[in-house]
């Protein structure tokens, strides 16, 4: 199922550059945007997953959720986010990516994570680590808050919410760097393979975090909300970390 995965998200991926820069754009909210590009990735998945796994259900983000397989709730489901960075993505800014999951009885099994322009394949099965392009990859090593490059992201109701520009700004001041790259999914991808030391996030969706989150467990680093309680991917917060910088952030958030 891992290498399904990872073919659809390269099939899907592919399809997203194909369209870049020509596909049409619309908004679903103020500064909420969708695009072709996003509906016709998430049908080409959606297909080949109603091909291959017709019992399994699936939360997609333009579709919602269909868990029903002939009137019975199936154990498996698919998360699906067929463009993850869609602000970029209209914008001809190169950072997006498709976010696949699955999950069985509620436990993350799968997660894949792909950069079509970068060709990058960040991937996890459960109990048997993460890989990028299929070299193992762990969280780094670094163990101090000054010297972390950390990431975020705002919502789309970010303009409501004070509380993300004030985290930005603490963590300004607490970190040695902070980056803002408009891709939940890769964000976490990158926690996963040392890029960034940590990542924050309130106001997230179960497909911008499912993938990912995995990732983060397979490669050793620690994912929770702001409360250090285990992460529940419907519970829209997150804070993933390498684990040692994990403390830090939390007194950030909480300061
Ligand atoms: C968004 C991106 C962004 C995050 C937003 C998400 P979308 O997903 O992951 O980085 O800050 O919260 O909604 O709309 O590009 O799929
Ligand atoms: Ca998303
Ligand atoms: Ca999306």
């Amino acid at each position: 199922m891992l290498n399904f995965a990872t073919d659809i998200a390269r099939e899907a991926g592919n399809l997203l550059v194909q369209r870049l820069g020509v596909a049409k754009v619309t908004t679903k909210g103020d500064i909420n945007l969708v695009t072709e590009a996003d509906i016709a990735a998430e049908n080409l998945i959606m297909e080949r997953i109603r091909s291959y796994y017709p019992q399994h259900g699936i939360l997609a983000e333009e579709s919602g959720e269909a868990v029903l397989v002939g009137g019975k709730r199936s154990d498996w489901k698919w998360i699906i986010d067929p463009l993850d960075g869609t602000t970029n993505y209209a914008h001809g800014y190169p950072c997006f990516c498709v976010s696949i999951a699955l999950e069985h009885k509620g436990e993350l099994e799968i997660g894949v994570v792909y950069d079509p322009m970068r060709d990058e394949m960040f991937a996890a099965e459960r109990g048997c680590g993460a890989t990028l392009n299929d070299r193992r990859i762990r969280v780094s090593s670094v163990e101090q808050l000054n010297s972390a490059m950390v990431c975020t992201g705002f919502p789309y109701n970010v303009r409501e919410r004070a509380d993300f520009a004030r985290d930005f700004a603490k963590f300004t001041m607490a970190a040695q760097a902070v980056r803002r790259d408009g891709s939940a999914a890769l964000d976490l991808a990158y926690v996963a393979c040392g890029r960034f030391d940590g990542f924050w996030e309130d106001g997230l969706s179960p497909w911008d975090i499912a993938a990912g989150a995995l990732l983060i467990s397979e490669a050793r680093g620690t994912i929770t909300n702001f409360k250090l309680e285990r992460l529940d991917i419907y519970n829209e917060q997150v804070l993933a970390s390498n684990g040692l910088i994990h403390d830090a952030m939390l007194e950030v958030l909480t300061s």
